[in-house]
């Protein structure tokens, strides 16, 4: 599945940034990852006795080291034996299915037929398959002609268990059953979405998103339901009984039966249609094997462009019927992704098709179904007028990601959920080498290094957890769509590919992709590749960064000429983990013309300065001396220089010496080690102030998101000194903010397009009047021609926030207009852009109502959390009463994907124990698996936070340095 880029910052909350580096525009940089779950009665069945995995193995072990389907021990007894365990048993696997769907729109329910072919390897009375929130038609199950003696549904557990009077001959037979459904509006499984036709919704806008009742269907002909499937992560079951496991790879030959007028979809090419009345029969091609997770169905009205591939695939993206110019730019970006991915990967795109479609309601970002790719409208279409510059960038990135998982993840499939990362990790990068050959002049390695700082970020927690990570319960899969499997996971592989070299890597992951085509891989699985193909110890080095969650910080400490190196892990909380790991060191000395690279391997190391490199500068005052670890950012891991190497950086840094990867890398690091206390704010403050002159998006866009934390870490933990503090940031932001004002100028790049919202985003939230007045006067304008050059929607939400700036309970007519903007727009990505600043206000009144506002029809529940992102901090605690008291509500519009954020957007707003306490108990009784992780890593970002304030206070010379800098010329 997608999230877009830099979703970083924000996503992890850990220092309370309100916005992402990247955050240009709308929130569609802080997509939700990941299926959506509403728990239901699953989650309690854990730490019950293994039986199908090794003896004596606990469930740990068992779900680590599940083996591939392949013959295991039949069992006897009863159909208890079966509960409680993380996978099925691997007696009996499907082939192939047949199955067959007809949804019904109108009444909101489905049903089925399915046909399995199943191959038996042991004898056994059993079958043993998943389902959930079905009903079986327990008379209907055959299993070669032979009904069942009796069927079990274990609920907890999602599965199906079919009780034989005889052993089961082995072999291959076919299980025949029908079955029905609610279309649900869970965003999970078979669900419905609400379509509106386009030239009505200015006429229906108020009354469109009224929670669809399928018992009143009072705006048929103007409003509609489509439905839709989302399967991963094990949401299949829910539409049909299945084997729900991604090792259980099967052909599916998928039938529907639809209302003729609509158009119908499935991953396949339609190899046959015919029309009896009101209802059409759709038969699709056999798919080749693939894995239950990326089944999918669409059945709904759309327009589509359409290009084909010089190997003759057709390629469509689906639009709102009337929009389908829209999808023209992430056609191009498909044609052209899977050009390189042929040659990439020395594969061809494996199906004779593919679609890309545009889901109004939409829990995550994208999601890469094989040959059918659902997208959340704001990640797929693109419009020149109505589309922002950092849309535009999501647009190609969440394509390139969804499509580089044909190859990743769907022709070659992680063998089960702990190897999660080996699809997310890899689309993550993947997509970033793709859009970096399309769009060179954007620098998307440069900004790469947001998703990077996430990874640093979630994994500098103690909560965090090991890139391969054990799965006990279905329950817990949807978490793990995280910062790690993506951000970690795309940065470990950069830092792998590095140190391999570019050629090699390529040729191994080729490799790797034919041997294990149509089938399933671990970890391991790839590394046994790389090390056959490159001859390097590439199992010994990763399984360090894999395994073990954390990241080291490298103390480099200059001796005479010597430079001592040591590691230690890194941890926000001033602590340091007991983690070593294998570290791939690069290193520069005044230059980067010779760089040295090798592996630390042990707790400390010493490195001779000639070595590093021959001419190294002097070190007297005045000379060029200076050295930098972790060229480029590669390595995930963090650098503490001592004092003079630290002094020495901050000279080259002013002298202009620094690539800009290594520029964010310096600041990354400073902010990271102040909040952990082992800097100081003074020492972090000086060097931001370095970055004066700067004028490039990416490390711009870093500076913003250190400052941000700064300025909000300051509001707690010295209240006098707030005000003087936003005085030294806007003093940094604001001469690049001039530079570019706020009209776009001709022929302007990409990057700056980019760079101007997030500047003047910010310089609204810390308080410039100057920028605030010119927000609302533009909006003003804007209220009155919604075509004014004045306000295109580049810098549209800096006006929103600007106005919201001045909104009170008293004074809220530009509240009022913001709303009629929400209301009167078609477009998913204003409608975002709305959300997002509707919080941003000091009025305690205006900001309940508009978290309230997340109740009433006119909000999309996969919209909530665009809401939620703005809270600022003046208003947390309005915000945590109305989480408190709205906790039922919410946690059911939010579902499984969004609570957790919707808490950790609340939660880590605060900083002080005694906060944290009230956190932890608050929950305590309403914990539920889809969170937990959160939950934690969110009240441990509050501790991290409180001990970061009791440091702040401490320093004797903060008031003093801010002055200083304030007074500067
Ligand atoms: C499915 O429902 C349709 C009506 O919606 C009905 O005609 C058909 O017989 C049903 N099929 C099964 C297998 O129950
Ligand atoms: C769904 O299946 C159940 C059990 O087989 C049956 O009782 C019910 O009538 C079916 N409902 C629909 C709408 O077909
Ligand atoms: C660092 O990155 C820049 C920009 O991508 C690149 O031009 C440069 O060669 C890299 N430097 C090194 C030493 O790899």
């Amino acid at each position: 599945m997608s999230m877009a880029r830099s979703a970083a910052v924000l996503v992890l909350g850990a220092v309370l940034v309100l916005t992402s580096p990247a955050a240009g525009d709308v929130g569609v940089d802080a997509m939700p990852r990941g299926g959506r779950k509403m728990m239901g009665a699953i989650g309690e069945a854990r730490g019950v006795v293994v039986r199908y995995f090794a003896k004596g193995a606990n469930v740990k072990a068992a779900a680590a080291a599940a083996p591939p389907p392949r013959p295991a021990p039949a069992p006897a007894g009863s159909p208890d034996q079966f509960r409680g365990q993380p996978r099925l048993p691997r007696f009996a696997a499907p082939r192939r299915y047949d199955l067959r769907l007809r949804p019904d729109l109108v009444a909101c329910t489905f049903n089925g037929t399915v046909a399995i072919a199943v191959a038996v390897s042991a004898p056994s009375r059993f079958l043993v398959l998943n389902a959930a929130d079905l009903s079986v038609d327990r008379g209907s199950i055959r299993f070669r002609d032979v009904a069942p003696k009796n069927v079990v549904i274990f609920a907890d557990d999602e599965i199906l268990v079919l009780e034989f009077a005889k052993e089961l001959p082995l072999g291959e037979g076919v299980l025949n059953m029908k079955f029905n459904g609610t279309l649900n509006d869970q965003m999970r499984g078979f669900y419905r979405s609400l379509i509106v036709s386009f030239e009505r919704v200015l006429f229906l806008s108020f009354i469109y998103l009224v929670p669809f009742d399928c018992s009143k269907y009072q705006y048929k002909g103007k409003m509609k339901n489509m439905a839709v499937t989302q399967f991963e992560p094990v949401d299949a079951r829910r539409c049909f009984p299945c084997w729900d496991e991604p090792a259980f790879k099967a052909k599916f030959k998928i039938s529907l039966e639809v209302p003729s007028e609509l158009i119908a979809l499935s991953n396949m090419p339609v190899a046959n249609e015919s029309v009896a009345g009101p209802i059409k029969s759709v038969l699709y091609e056999e798919s080749p094997l693939m894995s239950t997770y990326l089944v999918a169905v669409v059945v709904g009205l759309f327009d589509y462009v359409e290009g084909v591939t010089p190997e003759g695939t057709k390629i469509r993206v689906y639009t709102q019927v009337g929009k389908s110019n829209q999808g023209k730019f992430a056609l191009d970006v498909g044609l052209k992704s899977l050009a390189l991915y042929k040659d990439y990967f020395g594969t061809p795109y494996p199906l004779p098709k593919l679609d890309m479609v545009a889901i109004p309601d939409f829990a995550a970002g994208a999601m890469e179904n094989y040959g059918l790719v659902t997208f959340r409208e704001v990640a797929l279409v693109f419009d020149e007028q109505s589309s922002s510059e950092s849309s535009k960038q999501n647009v190609a990135i969440t394509v390139a990601h969804e499509l580089a998982h044909q190859w990743f993840g769907n022709l070659v499939t992680m063998e089960w959920w702990t190897h999660l990362w080996l699809n997310e990790g890899f689309a993550t990068w993947m997509s970033h080498l793709a859009v970096d050959s399309f769009f060179p002049q954007w620098n998307i390695w440069t900004q790469f290094l947001g998703d990077t700082t996430a990874g640093l970020r979630l994994d500098s927690l103690e909560e965090s957890h090991p890139i391969e990570v054990e799965i006990h319960h279905a329950s817990e899969i949807d978490e793990i769509f995280d910062a790690i499997s993506y951000d970690k996971g795309a940065s470990v592989i950069r830092m792998l590919q590095n140190y391999l070299g570019a050629e090699r890597f390529q040729k191994a992951l080729a490799a790797y992709i034919r041997k294990y085509a149509y089938s399933n891989a671990k970890t391991e699985d790839l590394w046994a590749v790389l090390e056959e193909k490159t001859g390097e110890p590439v199992k010994n080095l990763m399984t360090t960064w894999t395994k073990q969650q954390g990241y080291p910080v490298i103390n480099a400490n200059l001796k005479g000429d010597y430079l001592e190196l040591e590691q230690a892990q890194f941890l926000l909380d001033g602590s340091s983990g007991p983690g070593m790991w294998i570290v791939p060191i690069t290193s520069g000395c005044s230059s980067y013309d010779t760089q040295k690279k090798y592996l630390l391997k042990s707790k400390s190391d010493k490195l001779a300065i000639k070595d590093i490199a021959s001419q190294c500068g002097t070190r007297d005052k005045g000379g060029n001396f200076w050295i930098k670890l972790n060229i480029n950012q590669t390595g995930f891991y963090r650098v503490k220089y001592d004092d003079e190497l630290a002094a020495a950086l901050q000279n080259a840094l002013q002298a202009k010496k620094l690539s800009l990867m290594d520029k964010i890398g310096i600041v990354e690091d400073a902010h990271a080690l102040s909040m952990a206390c082992k800097q100081t704010l003074t020492s972090l403050l000086r060097l931001l102030y370095a970055y004066l002159e700067e004028t490039d998006y990416s490390v711009l866009s870093h500076i913003n998101t250190v400052s941000l934390s700064v300025a909000r870490i300051s509001f707690d933990a010295t209240p006098g000194l707030v005000g003087d503090i936003k005085q030294v940031m806007i003093k940094l932001l604001l001469q690049p903010a001039q530079k570019l004002g706020w009209d776009p100028k001709d022929g302007e790049s990409h990057l700056d397009a980019m760079l101007r919202p997030v500047l003047l985003d910010s310089l609204v939230r810390l308080g410039h009047e100057k920028t605030i007045n010119e927000g609302v006067r533009r909006f003003r304008i804007f209220l009155n021609d919604r075509n004014t050059s004045l306000l295109p929607p580049n810098i549209r939400k800096a006006a929103y926030l600007a106005v919201m700036q001045n909104v009170t309970s008293l004074n809220r007519s530009g509240y009022d207009d913001l709303l009629k903007v929400y209301r009167k727009s078609a477009e998913s990505e204003e409608k975002a852009r709305v959300l997002g600043v509707l919080c941003s206000c000091k009025d305690k009144n205006i900001v309940l109502e508009s978290l309230n506002f997340l109740f009433s029809s006119e909000v999309r529940y996969q919209d909530a959390y665009y809401l939620l992102q703005g809270i600022p901090v003046e208003t947390r605690e309005i915000a945590w009463v109305w989480l408190k008291k709205n906790w039922d509500l919410i946690s059911k519009i939010a579902g499984d994907t969004q609570v957790g954020g919707l808490i950790r957007y609340v939660v880590t707003l605060f900083t002080s124990n005694e906060k944290a306490a009230e956190f932890s108990s608050f929950f305590a009784t309403r914990k539920r698996p889809a969170f937990e992780r959160t939950l934690k890593q969110s009240l441990e970002t509050v501790r991290i936070n409180a001990r970061w304030i009791q440091g702040i206070r401490s320093e004797p010379r903060l008031a003093q340095t801010v002055r200083e800098l304030l007074q500067r010329p």
